[in-house]
């Protein structure tokens, strides 16, 4: 899969060179590219940003540089995500959807937001990382790609995708590595006893107990 990310801040993105995200780039499974928007304006300064009509407090993104950055890269397979506060809230389903596209193009917004005719015209699907807001879509970009990639083929293992929280619809059971014992606090003895059908039916009851405890909202929805 290839994703092209617009932002006005292409330094802001290292943590996608680090650990797994970084793995599965060198592992051609994942391409990254980061495209500056301001290289995009028509405006003598490179200026990409402007006063709201009407009023109103902050600045908002021009749209003629990320309209043409967006063109510039658009194929017939693209699919445009514009992470939004207004979009829809992302999900392990929408993940794994984003996850089947052959081309992302992700737009990230900054300052108070972007002019509404680059959305009008390009149509890119909003997705919000929660109910909150934040200065900008580059980590709630970083937060998506990251999400998507873990369901794409070899960048883990099939196995961890299975026994993650939400992947059945609850929370996942608590994991022990070694020591066996730390300050005094032992691993729980059945997780030594190897015996493998004990141990699942013991994760399944965590599992229960901790999403019952945590997360009971889960459950009613199920
Ligand atoms: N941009 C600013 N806040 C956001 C959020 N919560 N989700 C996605 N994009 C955003």
């Amino acid at each position: 899969m290839k994703i092209d990310i617009l932002t006005l801040f292409p330094e802001s993105f290292s943590y996608l060179n680090s650990s797994i995200i970084k793995r599965a780039q060198e592992g051609g499974q994942l391409e990254i590219n980061l495209v500056d928007i301001r290289q995009f304006s028509k405006n003598k300064h490179k200026k990409c940003d402007d006063t709201p009509f009407g009023g109103g407090a902050g600045m908002l993104m021009t749209p003629q540089p990320i309209f043409d950055a967006v063109k510039s890269l658009q194929q017939p397979n693209s699919h445009i995500v514009f992470p939004s506060p207004s979009g829809q809230t992302l999900s392990p389903q929408i993940a794994q959807d984003l996850a089947k596209k052959e081309h992302l193009i992700f737009i990230c917004g900054h300052y108070e937001g972007i002019d509404q005719r680059v959305l009008d015209l390009l149509n890119p699907q909003e997705i919000s990382i929660g109910d909150y807001v934040l200065t900008g879509g580059e980590l709630p970009t970083m937060v998506i790609v990251d999400c998507l990639s873990r369901f794409i083929d070899g960048v883990i293992s099939k196995e961890s995708l299975c026994e993650e929280s939400f992947s059945n619809g609850s929370l996942e059971y608590p994991q022990y590595t070694r020591p066996q014992i730390f300050e005094g606090l032992a691993v729980p003895e059945v997780l030594l006893s190897g015996n493998h059908a004990q141990i699942a039916k013991w994760r399944e009851e965590e599992s229960k107990k901790r999403t019952q405890n945590r997360r009971p909202d889960l459950i009613k929805e199920k």
